[in-house]
């Protein structure tokens, strides 16, 4: 079995998100599992500085986008192997790897990821001096295509797709249809159009032989009109082909044990370290040292998916009713959240602490020095941000969505001391029931023994990879009965 994962973000090549975390997590884990896998990316500006064993072995010059060449690699440290598809017309930008400086989407996305779609596609059905590939995974719209444009090869190659956030779909005017080369009998509304569009997210959800999402909770979400973002419509035919898979994560770089991001080291057996942490983040947020200060910490995209909206009116409340109460928000995203985190800080200075920005680093001071994270979602696939948190002893209050409710356990079902319980859950998106939630949370912080149990609980869950390893192995296996090519 050789599997050919095809992914627009790896960490720590490429990462916007928890898209480039699970992707560079889960690839360097199949290939420690003793899998055959090699990972396509695009070959971002800087990656092949990042890379060791660089070779040209194809150039394209028949794909949309203009020529192009594929490079082989290796990943220093992990020895997986790389194939980057260079074409730096559409590569090198000023922006991140999808938006422009001022959040618009390039304008060429669609021919940008389009081009990379194809050349995976080539890849999969065979190219000279390249192993051949028995199964390809992609990942999210960006890779929408390449399920479509395999199958239209007639290659005897079968595809699983991995929805990540449905929310991003990839849907262009249906000019692309040509510019893409779309094959004719997949234009129709059976096939990729999507409400008069070409949906790059819809090609990979029809022509992927299994899909899969990132817990098992969305799995069913994603067949209800509330939770499919469109596209419930086209999943629930498939819904025997639809799995939940629960991410990992990677637990060497997420060890607060051995983090060198951290100031001091600690563990659930020796969690004094954590006291150390708390004071650094203070100290680096300009929150003044209190020990005894809860710490609410926020840390992720300011959107409407992370309720970034309903934080802003919950925590006024909670800074009036709670006097000691600290805010360290660490986050970016759409400008009108981020000047309301700003205007909070002026509001309360020395109580709320806003970095507005991104940064990998202060993301691990946040997790280590934290008390409490706070992270609603309107929908959450899986959430790796609470799953972080969590391996720091730092205790989630979030949205019963997604992976989330799979992840965290509320002291209402489990009882601290003896049971399980993690975190703290709730529902909807009213500011009240976030407001309660934390609340609950406050009222446990105060009792150091429950406070205790709960980080235990939250430090000793098992999040590794090993697990999730194992099912999607069981998928590949699935997929890997080549079909007769007549029957294609
Ligand atoms: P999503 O992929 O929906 O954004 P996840 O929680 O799965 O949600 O993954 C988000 C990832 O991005 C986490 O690794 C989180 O720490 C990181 N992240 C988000 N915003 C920032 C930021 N401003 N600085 C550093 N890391 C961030
Ligand atoms: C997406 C989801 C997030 C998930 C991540 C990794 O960005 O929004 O919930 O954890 O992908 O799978």
């Amino acid at each position: 079995l050789h599997v050919l994962m095809v992914a627009a973000e790896a960490v720590p090549l490429a990462k916007t998100g928890g898209l480039g975390d699970m992707v560079g997590a889960f690839a360097p884990a199949l290939h420690r599992a003793g899998t055959a896998v090699t990972l396509m990316l695009p070959a971002w500006p800087g990656t092949l500085e990042a890379v060791e064993d660089v070779r040209e072995v194809a150039r394209f010059d028949d794909l949309p986008g203009g020529p192009a060449s594929l490079l082989a690699a290796t990943l220093p440290g992990v020895g997986l192997p790389l194939l980057l598809w260079r074409n730096d017309a559409l590569l090198v930008r000023e922006g991140s790897l999808y938006l422009d400086h001022d959040g618009r989407e390039y304008a060429d996305n669609p021919l940008r990821f389009g081009a990379f779609c194809h050349a995976a596609a080539h890849v999969a059905a065979g190219l000279p001096g390249l192993p051949g590939v028995d199964v390809v995974h992609a990942h999210d719209w960006h890779t929408g295509l390449v399920p479509l444009l395999v199958r239209d090869s007639g290659a005897p190659v079968r595809t699983l797709f991995t929805v990540h956030n449905l929310a991003f779909q990839g849907n262009y005017p249906l000019e692309w249809m040509d510019k893409l080369a779309i094959p004719a009998q997949a234009r129709g509304s059976e096939g990729c159009e999507f409400w008069g569009q070409l949906s790059f997210v819809k090609a990979g959800l029809v022509y992927a032989d299994l899909l899969n999402t990132v817990s098992p909770g969305h799995a069913g979400e994603l067949l209800t009109a509330e939770g499919g973002h469109g596209m419930d419509g086209v999943l629930r035919p498939r819904a025997a082909q639809l799995h939940g898979i629960l991410n990992g994560i990677d637990t060497a770089l997420w060890n607060p044990a051995d983090d060198a991001l951290l100031p001091k080291p600690f563990s659930a057996a020796d969690p004094s370290g954590k006291h150390a942490c708390k004071a650094a983040l203070q100290r680096r947020f300009g929150l003044p040292e209190d020990a005894f200060a809860p710490v609410v910490a926020l840390g992720s995209r300011l959107t409407h998916q992370k309720m970034a909206d309903v934080a802003l009116e919950a925590l006024p409340f909670l800074l009036n009713r709670y006097p000691r109460l600290q805010v360290a928000m660490l986050g970016c995203g759409q400008p009108q959240y981020e000047q309301g985190f700003r205007e909070l800080q002026q509001r309360y200075p020395r109580r709320v602490a806003a970095h507005i920005g991104y940064s990998e680093a202060l993301a691990h001071l946040l997790h280590g020095g934290a008390n409490l994270l706070l992270h609603g979602s309107r929908f959450e696939p899986c959430g790796l941000a609470p799953l972080y948190a969590m391996r720091y002893g730092t205790i989630p209050v979030a949205s019963r969505v997604g992976g989330l409710a799979d992840t965290i356990v509320d002291p209402v079902e489990h009882d601290p001391q003896t049971a399980r319980a993690n975190g703290f859950l709730f529902d909807g998106d009213a500011p009240a029931e976030m407001v309660e939630a934390v609340e609950r949370a406050l009222a446990a912080f105060s009792q150091p023994r429950v406070w205790r149990q709960l980080q235990r609980n939250a430090m000793q869950a098992d999040f590794g990879w090993p697990r999730p390893v194992e099912r999607y192995l069981a998928l590949y296996a699935q997929l890997d009965q080549p079909r007769p090519r007549a029957a294609r």
